[in-house]
């Protein structure tokens, strides 16, 4: 990451990312994402956080279940070690650069491009016609995201990669129509061995909150037993642990916990299975369940203290909204500009 970060642009290195506040946060938004947010603090590049509300309402949110869940994100970033004095964390709809220039995009972006969104076809089905216009333009408005800031990196899961391709798009459309370079090429990161955490029930689904198993996903609230249970039960394979990763192939299941082990663990795949190489699922699960456990119950308990008094959630989101404006209130005033409006 860091020599990326260093190399990749003529930009200022700027790191962006955001998460969804729509249900609770999962295993796989930890490790895919907020995990490896927390890693990146400490490199010198500034970095912007964002809960990202307004992409959560392109499907039906419960109005006190949203605000509620933009709290709980906000803590579940904080307990995760994510420090608001070094990184900008702060709530979508509290910067309102994002939907002007996200109207912007919607008109360099083209239809053709959002239909061939995976998501869009996995999130809209067949009943397209009844999905909400959002929903269709959702990537403009996390192009908008993330070129408000002029960012350069945008650390993801897997599954989010499609989407950054497209901001990628929608800068080069936009700088080439112009006839300027005004908008950076962002690049995904996506590095280490969770940035597709699959379900625990099927190695071949990811790991989502929207998933209608329970059993399927670990979540952050999750206390210990629970955790425990839901590892003893997930899925694997009839044999045991291979020593080398090779072994894993075409081994869904199997190759998942053993990544979820390597990334809490902070090990590669094959220091994790230098030691447990051999070992039946019955004796590498409780390994599991006892290190997820260790990891995850001190964020739980940290977001339960946070969540106990939100005012002073309130008031880091106020601060990082009034940093956020202060970096995205220029390019936007400079895209008006380009663009030959008036505002
Ligand atoms: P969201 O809210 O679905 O997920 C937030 C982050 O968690 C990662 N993630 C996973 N990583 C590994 N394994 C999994 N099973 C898993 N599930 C989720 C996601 O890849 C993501 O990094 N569209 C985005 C939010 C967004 C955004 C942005 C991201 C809006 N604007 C600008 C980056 C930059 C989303 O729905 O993520």
């Amino acid at each position: 990451m860091n020599e990326a970060v260093q190399t990749s642009s003529a930009f200022t290195p700027r790191v962006f990312s955001g998460i969804q506040p729509s249900g609770g946060l999962t295993l796989g938004n930890y490790l895919g994402a907020m995990k490896r947010f927390v890693d990146t603090q400490d490199t010198g590049v500034q970095s912007i956080y964002c809960m990202v509300d307004q992409h959560a309402i392109t499907v039906w949110q419960d109005p006190e279940k949203l605000r509620h869940a933009t709290y709980e994100l906000c803590a579940g970033y904080i307990a995760s070690g994510l420090d608001p004095e070094k990184s900008i964390l702060f709530n979508q709809s509290q910067v309102p650069e994002h939907a002007q220039l996200g109207w912007v995009f919607n008109c360099v972006a083209r239809m053709g491009w959002m239909q061939r969104m995976t998501q869009w076809k996995d999130k809209a089905g067949k009943n397209s016609q009844n999905a909400s216009l959002g929903l269709f333009a959702y990537p403009a408005l996390m192009a908008a995201d993330i070129l408000l800031y002029h960012a350069t990196h945008v650390p993801v899961g897997e599954d989010q990669k499609q989407h950054v391709e497209l901001t990628r798009d929608i800068a080069t459309k936009f700088n080439h129509d112009y006839g300027v370079d005004f908008f950076p090429i962002p690049e995904p990161v996506i590095e280490g061995t969770a940035t597709r955490v699959m379900s625990l029930r099927d190695g071949s689904k990811k790991m989502s909150k929207s998933d209608p198993s329970d059993a399927s996903r670990i979540n952050l609230r999750d206390d210990s037993d629970t955790i425990a249970k839901k590892i003893r039960k997930a899925k694997t394979d009839p044999e045991g642990l291979p020593s080398e990763a090779k072994g894993l192939e075409d081994r869904p299941e199997a190759r998942n916990l053993v990544n979820i082990y390597a990334a809490l663990n902070e090990q590669s795949v094959d220091q994790v299975l230098a030691d447990v190489g051999g070992k039946q699922f019955s004796e590498f699960k409780p390994m599991l369940a006892e290190l997820a456990v260790e990891k995850l119950s001190p964020i739980s308990s940290e977001m339960t203290r946070l969540m106990a008094d939100t005012s002073q959630i309130d008031a880091i989101l106020a601060k990082g909204a009034a940093q956020a404006r202060d970096i995205a209130t220029p390019i936007l005033k400079e895209t008006y500009k380009i663009v030959g409006m008036v505002g």
